[in-house]
């Protein structure tokens, strides 16, 4: 949810540090700051709000050195103020840290300082750390850290510096990405690859338990007896190019866009139109092990537990397994029915997802065979799950996902394919299915090139204050993903419901201010939507209608039309949810509201 930085070598550091914030400033975005050693001691400029508000503050008051930590932040403990802004520092201003994650014990280790004469000056956990590495500092900062996260309960990845053990920053990891960036006479440290994308592309992913000692010419990486443990070398795979907005207002806009590649790339190498069916290299799932499942979990949250709806969806109808999607914050504390013939899917676009980490590591727990569906190359989930397939929608930047989501479902059909080949599909069936995937991307080119209707659409709905988004079937999960887009970028509360539960509650809510999106391509539920569409017609509503032909029976009932062309029933999730995200991105827009970085919100939800 944060981001950290981290940099030592010969070039001026606060610039360094400042570049990687504003790339990772996605992550977390209501307050900033650096801190930077130099032969003086320690230095912190630090500001509320947005990385330009510390980028002033630097540029007033500057400050250099040799090595530096630096942090966006999304508030846990303590209201977003420059006082609660990372880097914390010790009492003797000796130490500064940086942290991600939440210390769970923090009252009694708080309590225990304050006992000790250490004074607070933040309503944070993280200024704990800060003063127990001082006090437990006897000429080593590696020991030090050590010996102050064996008191520590929670997760945390964290970086800190001390001008009582200059040149190095240690690092340290438990359930918060971490990662080193390897450079030529420097090294850098950082939660998320694209703070270090532009200097280097050799990074070391730490694992939960791994601290990390980085110097300007070497690193190690250690365990908690401070003895050298191995790590392997990896390779960003993105360009910088993909990191950046490339011409578009917004990185939203930029990714919604990238959908014909992006679904393209997911499905690159793997459909084989012949056989109708997928290949699907890193499942790690056998012959015998596919045709064993028994029953079926998908767990995930938010967009992604959308897209787990649709392939619960599939996979029932073509392989005819039980399927059960969970929240991932609800089945990690439920006492779930799995075992050793469950196959867990996980779906995370980030691969940290906290509550999503957790789920999965509770299914292998208990025996299940996990399966992530990730887009971030190297993160926890795909680093820890049986088998994944990586999406390749490249990397996915606004808060909102877009791209990922038809990714993610593009993923599910090529899995369900698979599966259902193994199993009963025929391999006519497959080959439908397989041909309606591979025409896809230039479908998506269809729908994007109705985005100046859309534009103008949103225009008339920018100042509702309630939407209500209905779908029956497969474009179900297609409304409630429709309403969050909205909800979460323009503020204006939006709810999705199968069409026909309206019947029993929301209806009450429809009058002539009530705008109504129906997801209602010509699929085989379509004349029941009907029917609901002429329910709120005639309580006066208004329409929006995503559709795919020109039905008589629509005469009379539209305010508003959609039109996106025809697909498999199963695909056409990948088809609504374009109108759906470029409606509620321009109505965002139109009011003014910062879609890359929406209020109270961060792109990777690495806490609890
Ligand atoms: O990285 P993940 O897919 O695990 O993230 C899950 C949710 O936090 C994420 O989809 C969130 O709901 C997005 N802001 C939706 O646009």
């Amino acid at each position: 949810m944060c981001g950290i930085i981290g940099y030592i070598g010969p070039k001026a550091v606060a610039p360094i540090l400042l570049e990687g914030l504003k790339r990772m400033e996605y992550r977390g975005y209501d307050s900033a700051g650096v801190a930077l050693l130099n032969g003086t001691g320690l230095q912190t400029r630090r500001a509320a709000g947005k990385i330009a508000n510390l980028e002033a503050a630097l540029a007033s008051q500057p400050i250099t050195g040799v090595v530096g930590i630096g942090h966006t932040r999304w508030a846990t403990h303590g209201p977003p103020t420059e006082r609660n802004a990372h880097p914390h520092r010790s009492g003797d201003e000796s130490v500064a840290v940086v942290h991600n994650g939440i210390i769970e014990n923090a009252n009694t280790l708080r309590s225990a300082l304050v006992e000790l004469g250490y004074e607070f000056r933040s309503d944070t956990d993280t200024e704990i750390l800060a003063h127990l590495i001082e006090e437990l500092f006897d000429g080593s900062l590696e020991e030090a850290v050590i010996a102050a996260l064996t008191k520590v309960e929670g997760t945390y990845g964290l970086a800190v510096v001390s001008s009582r053990d200059p040149g190095k920053i240690v690092a340290a990891r438990k359930g918060s990405p971490l990662l080193i960036g390897i450079g030529v006479g420097e090294n850098f440290l950082a939660s998320d690859p694209s703070a270090v994308l532009a200097h280097t592309r050799n990074v070391v992913y730490l694992n939960d338990g791994d601290v990390a000692v980085i110097e300007r010419d070497a690193y190690r990486v250690i365990d908690r007896h401070a003895a050298t443990i191995p790590h392997t070398v990896d390779r960003i795979q993105w360009d910088l190019a993909e990191i950046e907005r490339g011409g578009y207002d917004h990185f939203m806009l930029k990714e919604i866009f990238e959908q014909p590649m992006s679904v393209e790339n997911t499905m690159r190498g793997r459909l084989i139109l012949a056989d109708g069916t997928a290949k699907l290299g890193g499942i790690n799932l056998t012959h015998a092990d596919l045709m064993n499942i028994d029953n079926v979990v998908i767990t995930a949250c938010g967009t992604s537990w959308h897209s787990a709806l649709i392939g619960e969806m599939m996979i029932e109808e073509l392989c005819r397994i039980p399927v059960e999607v969970e929240y991932a914050s609800e089945f990690r504390y439920k006492n779930p029915i799995v075992t050793d013939r469950t196959l867990c899917i996980v779906i995370s676009q980030s691969g940290e997802t906290a509550d999503t980490l957790a789920a999965m590591r509770e299914a292998k727990r208990r025996g299940a065979k996990t399966l992530g569906l990730v887009n971030v190359v190297g993160s926890t989930i795909a680093r820890e799950d049986d088998g994944g397939v990586y999406l390749h929608a490249g990397p996915e930047i606004g808060v909102a996902s877009t791209k990922a989501f038809t990714s993610q479902v593009v993923a599910l059909a090529l899995f369900t394919l698979k599966l259902a080949r193994k199993r009963d599909l025929s391999v006519v069936r497959g080959r439908e299915i397989a041909q309606a995937m591979h025409g896809l991307p230039a479908q998506l080119a269809e729908v994007l090139a109705s985005a100046p209707a859309i534009e103008a659409i949103a225009e008339e709905f920018k100042e509702s204050t309630n939407f209500l988004y209905l779908g029956r079937g497969y474009n179900f999960p297609a409304a409630l993903e429709g309403a969050l887009k909205l909800k979460e970028i323009s503020y204006i509360h939006a709810e999705g419901y199968p069409a026909a539960e309206m019947k029993h509650g929301p209806i009450a809510l429809i009058d002539d201010r009530m705008p109504v999106v129906f997801v209602a391509p010509h699929d085989a539920v379509f004349d029941k939507v009907v029917s609901n569409i002429q329910e709120v017609r005639a309580r006066h509503g208004r329409t929006i209608v995503i559709t795919s032909r020109d039905e008589p029976a629509l005469k009379g009932l539209i305010d508003y039309e959609i039109r996106i062309p025809e697909t498999e029933d199963m695909l056409m999730p990948i088809l609504s949810a374009v109108p759906l995200q470029l409606l509620a991105y321009y109505i965002a827009v139109k009011r003014g509201a910062n879609v890359d970085q929406p209020r109270n919100l961060a792109k990777s939800v690495t806490v609890e």
